[in-house]
């Protein structure tokens, strides 16, 4: 019996962490809360205008995917209850976002990454090796993620055609919740990474948004 007991926590996260990875990967994750495109007119684009919003949330739908796997990398190594419980969480908001993202990229006629194993694979890789610096490095980790996706939400809220209504209601509740999602990690005592990390984040995340666009 001690020796199940010894042996079931660890089997169980890695069954749970197997189990998000395949979900967030191959699933369709299913969204708590409801999509806010709903009240929005599904207005029919040009080809052209309907190529571009889909790259755009593909993007979106990409870093979605960065987000679970950093959330869930970081959260197998976190040190404290409390840290483990605040990364879940917003690993749980996030998956609103994956589920109306890939939504989104439905009705667009369109699909999301070809790539999604591999980002999440490598940002898993990334969250737990921030997690294994402690956890003032993993909240900072998560206020810098959510800052740069905030960043890359505004820019996409300008670019999206302008009769692309619905991408553009489903971003800004996403926007919304990025900085809540940075707020929160701030508070709870995140440290400022230091130089050069948030360059290094803002230029893995370039080449991903290159790729992504397309891919
Ligand atoms: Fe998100
Ligand atoms: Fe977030």
């Amino acid at each position: 019996m001690t020796a199940t007991a010894r042996h079931l926590g660890p089997l169980d996260r890695f069954l749970d962490q197997t189990q998000r990875a395949l979900e967030t990967v191959l699933g369709a994750p299913v969204a708590e809360r409801p999509n806010p495109a709903a009240g929005e007119p599904d207005i029919v684009m040009a080809d052209e205008e309907r190529r571009h919003s889909a790259g755009l949330m593909r993007i979106n739908h990409v870093g979605e995917v960065c987000a679970q796997a950093l959330y869930t990398g970081q959260a197998a190594v976190a040190r404290d209850e409390a840290t483990r419980a605040h990364l879940l969480a917003a690993a749980q908001e996030e998956t609103d976002h994956l589920a109306w993202c890939a939504d989104r990229l439905r009705e667009l006629d369109s699909r999301p990454s070809l790539l999604n194993a591999l980002w999440y694979g490598g940002s898993y890789a990334i969250g737990v090796a921030a997690g294994l610096r402690g956890d003032g490095w993993n909240l900072g980790f998560v206020v810098e993620t959510e800052r740069q996706v905030e960043a890359h939400i505004d820019e996409h809220l300008a670019s999206l055609p302008a009769d692309d209504h619905r991408s553009r209601a489903i971003l800004r509740v996403m926007k919304a919740d990025e900085a809540r999602h940075a707020d929160n990690a701030e508070a709870a005592g995140a440290r400022v990474l230091p130089f050069p990390i948030p360059r290094v984040m803002a230029a893995a995340s370039k080449l991903m948004k290159t790729v992504a666009y397309r891919i």
